[in-house]
């Protein structure tokens, strides 16, 4: 059966610790700690924005948490290395397994789209950057309706966009919020669990399957 694939995209497809070894360059053995504070604050002033209802796009919020952990970690970074680190964001490196399991999924004749927080313009240059654009049959954005996940009005959006029934939709995450609103909507969903390290909130809302990467997925569908 042929089903509708709604794949998260930055930490899922995309790396987004990819700008670590450009701030290694600046501050040395603190970039990973920086890199993982600019995301975590990066996702709460998402969260905020959607509870608030203050929308300002993902962007914003990428711009915004560089400038909070910028002061936090008393890191002092030019205005031109600020700048530099957000065009580094905006070609983030893909994750070495997508490829190879977005070709599979794509044989198998599911249909595939990238679902993000990010606008579509930023989605469609991340993806054509890493040259697996192809694959997706369109970029669904929550900025489209100026929320961001997990409001379930997000998954909603995705499947009045992509025409499909929530029984025959996955929503496909490496973010836990993201995996626990799908289910909690109704969507099918598969945790992508990029890291050993990494933990499920303890929520007692499960992923249908959890795997290590996206050709294990494809295996998981076939
Ligand atoms: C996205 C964020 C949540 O791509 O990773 O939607």
């Amino acid at each position: 059966m042929s089903l509708t694939l709604a794949f998260d995209v930055y930490g899922t497809l995309i790396d987004t610790q990819g700008v670590v070894s450009q701030l290694e360059a600046w501050i040395g053995d603190r970039a990973s700690g920086f890199s993982q504070c600019w995301r975590e604050k990066q996702l709460e002033y998402s969260f905020r924005r959607g509870l608030m209802n203050e929308y300002k796009n993902f962007a914003s919020c990428t711009r915004d948490a560089l400038e909070y952990c910028c002061q936090s970690q008393a890191v002092d970074l030019s205005e031109a290395q600020k700048q530099a680190l957000l065009a580094c964001y905006a070609r983030l490196p893909v994750f070495a397994d997508v490829k190879q399991g977005l070709e599979a999924l794509q044989a198998q004749g599911h249909h595939l789209y990238a679902f993000s927080n990010g606008t579509a313009e930023a989605v469609d240059g991340l993806l054509s950057h890493a040259g697996v654009r192809d694959y997706f049959l369109d970029i669904v954005s929550v900025d489209e309706i100026a929320t961001f996940k997990p409001d379930p009005a997000t998954y909603r959006h995705f499947l009045r966009r992509s025409s499909s029934k929530a029984e025959q939709s996955w929503l496909i995450s490496s973010n836990p919020f993201d995996v626990i609103g799908a289910r909690n909507f109704g969507l099918q969903a598969a945790w992508v669990k990029r890291s050993d390290g990494a933990v499920f909130d303890p929520w007692g809302v499960e992923p249908v399957v959890t795997v290590s990467g996206i050709p294990q997925l494809a295996a998981y569908l076939k």
